[in-house]
């Protein structure tokens, strides 16, 4: 079983990554910890929260940093994910509560009492565990291993033509993460651009879990909606899952182990890329994967849902 916490800006592929760690029977979900991006902070806890709710589990959600560590607040992309996160799913108040403790704090403890068997899936922007690799020196050595979603190698961006969106959001905690020697590994739009998802494919999912695959097709109706404004007409791109995926089966996919560099100013701000820095540890970035294996994984074990 693989220990594992999500660091979560929900929105959609977000909820599809948490209902596919729900179902997966290698995961051990720990908890969540939330993060800006997709939507505020605030609304990603309420989101996360009630994510949580809707699939029975009763584990901790930790509040996140409000604001990038260098750049000032932004405003999130309603276009892509909808006003709530949840596109045209309205708004709705959990019953439960974030721990008091904040992200980086619930990460630095659950780091030290999983010590090296925490596996940390960041899929929004990296500012909670920047924080966390500032707040605690042993942080990014306790820690099993950080699979990201998030950059690009030769893709290219998707917020710009340089940047993906969540090392755009703070590239700055992007940074500190590369260069902190902890064993990362980068699940970018390199191999998630390959891992497409169709309207067929979440009615499907709807057919066989009704309650929440329900809910991750409703919500996939604007999904899919954005992705045809910007000229994509074969399906959503499985972002998110595809890390969590990566979590326990990273033999889907094919690495390049480099040391990689974050771009924190200009127009390339947000852009990942190869470091010439001498002694900067390497991390693994995924290039190519076996997107069938994945997809079928993704539709399988979301079926298993109520
Ligand atoms: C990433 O940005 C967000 O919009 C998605 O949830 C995903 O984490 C893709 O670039
Ligand atoms: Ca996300």
């Amino acid at each position: 079983m693989t220990k594992l916490i999500i660091d979560t800006d929900p929105g959609i592929d977000d909820a599809m990554a948490i209902f596919y760690a729900a179902a997966a029977p290698d995961i051990d979900l720990l908890g969540l910890t939330t993060i800006f991006g997709n939507v505020t902070t605030k609304t990603a806890t309420r989101n996360a929260l009630r994510l949580l709710e809707a699939a029975g589990l009763d584990l901790p959600v930790a509040h996140g940093a409000e604001a990038p560590l260098v750049l000032p607040p932004f405003t999130p992309s309603a276009h892509v994910h909808g006003d709530e996160g949840f596109g045209d799913i309205p708004a709705a108040t959990p019953k439960g509560k974030p721990v008091e403790e904040d992200a980086a704090d619930f990460l630095i403890r659950m780091a030290r009492e999983h010590k090296g068997e925490l596996v940390l899936c960041p899929i929004g922007p990296l500012t909670n565990i920047a924080i966390a690799i500032q707040r605690d020196p042993e942080f990014a050595q306790n820690v099993k291993r950080i699979v990201i979603m998030g950059g690009s190698l030769e893709e290219g961006g998707n917020i710009t033509p340089h940047a993906e969106a969540n090392i755009y959001h703070d590239p700055h905690a992007a940074e500190v993460l590369f260069a902190s020697g902890a064993r990362v590994e980068m699940v970018g739009l390199d191999v998630t651009h390959r891992i497409l998802c169709t309207k067929d494919d979440f009615s499907g999912i709807a057919a066989s879990s009704p309650q929440l695959g329900g809910m991750l097709q409703e919500m996939s109706v604007f999904y899919l909606h954005f992705y045809e404004t910007v000229g994509k007409f074969d399906g959503c791109s499985l972002h998110d899952p595809a890390a969590v995926i990566a979590c326990t089966h990273p033999e889907l996919f094919t690495a390049r182990s480099v040391p990689m560099e974050v771009s924190c100013e200009g127009d390339t701000s947000g852009e990942t890329r190869l470091s010439g820095e001498e002694g900067r540890k390497p991390i693994d970035v995924y290039m190519a994967v076996d997107a069938e294996a994945v997809k079928s994984l993704f539709l399988n074990r979301l079926a298993i849902l109520p």
